[in-house]
């Protein structure tokens, strides 16, 4: 799917961000070596953000 037409960013790409780290719209757009131009993709990416974080979530260190 894509989430991004302006810069045809899609799940993959949002995905691959968030696996290093990502957690904003824009530092997907950063990661992906581009820029919000309408940024109607805003709220889209962040909502994959969501779910990719929903079902890749952060273990907690064993204290
Ligand atoms: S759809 Fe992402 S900047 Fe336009």
């Amino acid at each position: 799917m894509i989430h991004c037409i302006c810069n045809n960013i899609n799940t993959a790409k949002v995905d691959a961000a968030a696996a290093n780290g990502a957690e904003t719209a824009a530092c997907v757009q950063r990661a992906c070596g581009t820029k919000f131009n309408c940024g109607q993709c805003r709220v889209d990416i962040q909502a994959r953000l969501r779910e990719w974080r929903t079902a890749n979530p952060v273990l907690e260190a064993a204290e």
